[in-house]
């Protein structure tokens, strides 16, 4: 018989060691500064985190896409958030899923090629100056990134530089990543790029915040 008392234990444990390593990348990461190496990103996109935590229809919803919108992604991952976005924008739009690191890039133009997803463009690129015109694009989002990049208001900039005027920059952030930051940090790297907030979902160490530019 299963021994409901040992597997709480464990989920505990499991819980313990995951705040722990968390800390300590956090303070690794106060002195030295490294972006998570790709093989890492595929720990963190797990099935318990896309069903419990981060849900991707969620993410879906809250960015109110629509048909033919052109999306940018800042640091994919695996692209499991990536795929649920370009689903929704079919069938004339696309997701640029842009990231500094080729290993990134590589690994999800494979995936794309295996699947047959043919809206999905990866690409490497740098978020501080990002390879795309002003105002041509719907949607930005990043998931469990942004804070991981050294200057995120730097990084916002590029986002309203490329945004549409109707546009939304959407972040969405988890406790325990080791970059976690609470939301109204978040909301003040936002409105010192110029952004306003239009939404805001989820709750203290799960949440999603939607930006718009701010009018005049
Ligand atoms: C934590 S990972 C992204 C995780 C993924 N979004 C997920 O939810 O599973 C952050 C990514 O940001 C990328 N990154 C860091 N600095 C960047 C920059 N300046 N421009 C573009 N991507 C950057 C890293 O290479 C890394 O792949």
């Amino acid at each position: 018989m299963l021994d409901w008392w040992l597997v709480l234990q464990w989920i505990l444990i499991g819980f313990l060691i995951l705040l722990a390593l968390s800390f300590l990348v956090r303070i690794i990461r106060h002195y030295y500064h490294f972006p998570i190496p790709a093989f890492f990103t595929q720990l963190i996109d797990n099935p318990v985190r896309r069903r419990l935590v981060q849900r991707p229809d969620l993410l879906v919803e809250r960015m109110q896409l629509k048909p033919g919108m052109i999306v940018v992604e800042i640091g994919p991952g695996k692209g499991n958030y990536t795929k649920a976005v370009a689903e929704k924008i079919l069938p004339r739009g696309k997701v640029y899923a842009i990231d500094i690191q080729e290993s990134v890039i590589e690994r999800l133009k494979k995936r794309i090629k295996k699947e047959g997803i043919t809206n999905i463009v990866p690409k490497i690129d740098n978020a501080y100056k990002l390879s795309f015109a002003d105002e041509s694009v719907d949607r930005v989002f990043a998931m469990a990134c942004l804070p991981e990049i050294p200057e995120p208001v730097k990084v916002l900039r590029e986002c309203h530089r490329i945004l549409k005027p109707d546009g939304l920059v959407c972040l969405c952030e988890m406790f325990p990543d080791p970059d976690y930051p609470r939301r109204k940090t978040e909301k003040r790297w936002a409105a010192e790029a110029g952004f306003e907030l239009r939404q805001e979902f989820g709750n203290w160490f799960i949440y999603q915040l939607n930006f718009g530019k701010r009018s005049g």
